[in-house]
């Protein structure tokens, strides 16, 4: 029996590269497509490299409806993982009309063209931020959606409604199976760290505006010191809480979305589930783990809050876990060491 076939998009980026490895270390094919626009073909040779295959990596600007028809044409895909995105939050407030243009435009033209192909289980990339700053915590998948205070915010949820009414619409209750069409969406909180390996990990570029990205540079001199935004939150150490999730455990989430629907042929509603740790963790308790994991300093000062930020978000994991079978298993010292050895090489 042939090996089931994977489209993701958005390939060479940092979420993805991690969960292409998980699908081929879990028997999957896996085809990249992505346009490059934010991102290094780099990411595809580490994924080549560690998984010791050759996979394909396809330029293709998933807006391009013609060109994912004739990509849809060459290979027989069994499912997508939706990853194509932006993701800056400031950079979508200025420019509003690319955000929207650029991360609904390419998941529609993705699901139009499943349909057409028969191309039936999609994963879509979520986001802990379209809770926004939750009124109960931890955050359940039944908690609601607050509006966006972004556009980049507003294309998750825009993105996940697209999906809910594609599944209503086309599932295959009471018609063939074979023109269902199954979705799951995973909101993802604080993805960190890197492959043990340190051939995949972030690659911000510029000015990094996250926070594990921001400290790694700090710690090797990149930057003079980072800026701990508010030490005036309704927290323990007054520093905003988030819920921090190793990248690999991230990748493997989507392994059992993917299989979920391949193996269960009969199920047909639309799923979202949270993908995180459920532990809510402080930016200075990030900052002093990472030292204290690496044996490294972190010069650091306390600034004003971020405009737009929450006080503290955390998951609850619960339904991933009686549902998927998923759970993090990855310690907060072994992903921040994996951060820190992915820092340290890129230097070379
Ligand atoms: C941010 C986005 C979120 C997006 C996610 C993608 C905002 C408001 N939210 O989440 O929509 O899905 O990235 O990864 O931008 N911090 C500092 N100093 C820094 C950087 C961050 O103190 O230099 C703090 C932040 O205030 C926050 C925590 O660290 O409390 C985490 O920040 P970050 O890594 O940017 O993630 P989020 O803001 O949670």
């Amino acid at each position: 029996m042939s090996n089931k076939t994977i489209l993701v998009t958005g390939g060479a980026g940092y979420i993805v590269s991690h969960t292409s490895v998980a699908l081929i270390e879990a028997g999957y094919d896996v085809v990249i497509a992505d346009d490059l626009s934010n991102s290094s073909a780099g990411a595809v040779d580490g994924v080549r490299r560690i998984t010791g295959t050759d996979v394909p990596f396809e330029r293709v600007d998933c807006n391009d409806r013609a060109a994912l028809r004739e990509l849809f044409e060459r290979y027989r895909f069994d499912g997508a993982i939706h990853f194509a995105a932006f993701k800056a939050v400031g950079e979508s407030v200025d420019e509003p009309l690319k955000y929207y243009d650029n991360n609904v435009g390419s998941f529609l033209s993705l699901l139009e063209t499943m349909r057409l192909f028969g191309v039936r289980n999609v994963v879509f990339s979520s986001s802990a931020t379209v809770y926004g700053q939750p009124d109960v915590l931890p955050a359940t998948e039944a908690s609601p959606r607050k509006p966006a205070n972004s556009p980049y915010g507003a294309t998750k949820q825009i993105c996940e409604d697209i999906l809910r009414d594609a599944v209503a619409a086309y599932n295959s209750a009471g018609g063939p199976e074979e023109e269902g069409l199954r979705g799951i969406a995973l909101r993802y909180f604080n993805p960190i760290g890197a492959h043990p390996s340190a051939l995949i990990g972030e690659l911000p570029r510029g000015v990094p505006n996250n926070l594990i990205p921001y400290i790694t540079q700090t710690a090797a001199g990149i930057r003079a010191e980072l800026s701990v935004f508010g030490d005036d939150y309704h927290t323990p150490d007054g520093t905003a809480l988030r819920d921090y999730i190793d990248i690999n455990d991230l990748a493997l989430a989507h392994v059992t979305a993917i299989g979920r629907m391949l193996n269960d042929r009969q199920r047909q509603n639309y799923e979202v589930f949270n993908i995180g740790t459920g532990v809510p963790v402080s930016v200075l308790e990030l900052v002093h783990g990472f030292e204290r994991a690496n044996g490294v300093k972190v010069p650091y000062k306390i600034v004003a809050r971020r405009p737009g930020d929450a006080e503290a978000v955390w998951a609850d994991t619960t339904l991933a876990a009686t549902e998927l079978g998923w759970r993090a298993t990855r310690t907060l010292e072994q992903t921040l060491r994996s951060s820190w050895r992915w820092e340290q090489q890129l230097k070379k």
